[in-house]
């Protein structure tokens, strides 16, 4: 292998096109997304954006049509059907809205999570060991002999999050994983993700449509027709944060705003103006105006300056 790259995911101009007998959907659309190892990131977007698309042509379920895609230095495009196999085993864990359909119900937590390391043949002992240690991490030492049905469904969500991370992969992949959960479990869940990300290092991406996420990530990017469009970034120096405790609304509770947001530029130089600055702007036609102004870019309607 090369040099390690610092981006443990990297796609360049990503597209995905489904096709049916009728229709041609591009779930992608040029798609570009750096990751860096360790990070904890988090993709909001509208239903139909692409969201779980992308999530699933990182866990290597499905095939890119077009673009490229490098996950842990592994390119997506040339890997055979065997070595995808190896990959989905062994460099990707994925958690999803509902996993009772891969989990058994009769067995205990820790036979489920003991399953998928025997299939990779790890020893019943040492797997055995490993699953306990795995229930601890996720804050479920104390219930490792119930039986998965008679646990709570942000317990079997926690169980899942044990069960993706039982062949240690390089990421930690999550596609709405408080989709069926109450608030307060939701909450406990991102925590759980900040956890293991903090502890292991882990690099996490999450699909969600929870915006209370943003408080639990590094970053959070948002999808729009199969691109990004913008993103928030998690300031990190302590300064940046403080000066950013200013506003007091009407109830005089203070607003944290710790995120920077950003709009995407493409390739070509385009960025997405979201349509209520549009509106403000009085803009209803298709064009613009740009201008220059001490370094900065003024964009304005056409007809303003009279
Ligand atoms: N297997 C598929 N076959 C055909 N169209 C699909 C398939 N999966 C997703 N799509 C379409 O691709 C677009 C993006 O879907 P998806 O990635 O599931 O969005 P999200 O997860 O953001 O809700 C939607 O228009 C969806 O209907
Ligand atoms: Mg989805």
């Amino acid at each position: 292998m090369g040099t390690e790259s610092e981006y443990i995911i990297e796609c360049d101009n990503l597209v995905k096109i489904y096709k049916t007998d009728e229709t041609e959907v591009m779930a992608l659309q040029g798609l570009d997304c750096k990751v860096s190892r360790g990070e904890l990131m988090a993709i909001i977007g509208n239903s139909g954006s692409g969201k779980s698309t992308f999530l699933n042509m990182i866990g290597g379920l499905d095939r890119p049509t077009a673009g490229r895609l490098y996950v842990d230095g592994l390119d997506l495009f040339r890997l055979s059907e065997r070595e995808l196999v190896q990959y989905k085993r062994h460099t990707v864990g994925f958690v999803w809205q509902n996993n009772a359909r891969n989990l058994i119900p009769y067995l205990p937590a820790w036979q489920n999570v003991q399953m998928p390391m025997l299939f990779s043949g790890k020893s019943g002992s040492e797997s055995r060991k490993r699953a306990e240690e795995l229930l601890e991490l996720v804050g479920l030492g104390h219930k490792k002999k119930n039986k998965l049905g008679e646990m709570s469904g942000g317990e079997q969500q926690r169980v899942a999050i044990a069960i993706a991370l039982a062949n240690e992969p390089a990421i930690l992949l999550a596609d709405e994983p408080t989709g069926s959960v109450d608030p307060q479990t939701a909450v406990y869940i991102f925590d759980t993700f900040r956890r293991l990300n903090e502890e292991l290092g882990l690099t996490i991406v999450i699909v969600t449509h929870d915006l209370s996420v943003a408080d639990k990530v590094n970053r959070v990017v948002s999808i729009r027709d199969g691109k990004i469009s913008s993103e928030r970034v998690m300031k990190t120096d302590y300064a940046g944060r403080m000066a950013d405790v200013v506003a007091f609304d009407t109830s005089g509770k203070a607003h944290f705003t710790s995120h920077e947001e950003f709009a995407i530029l493409d390739r070509n130089g385009r960025v997405q103006i979201p349509q209520e600055y549009l509106a403000q702007m009085g803009v209803d036609g298709n064009r613009v105006k740009l201008e220059m102004r001490d370094g900065k870019l003024i964009v304005e309607a056409p007809g303003t300056e009279e």
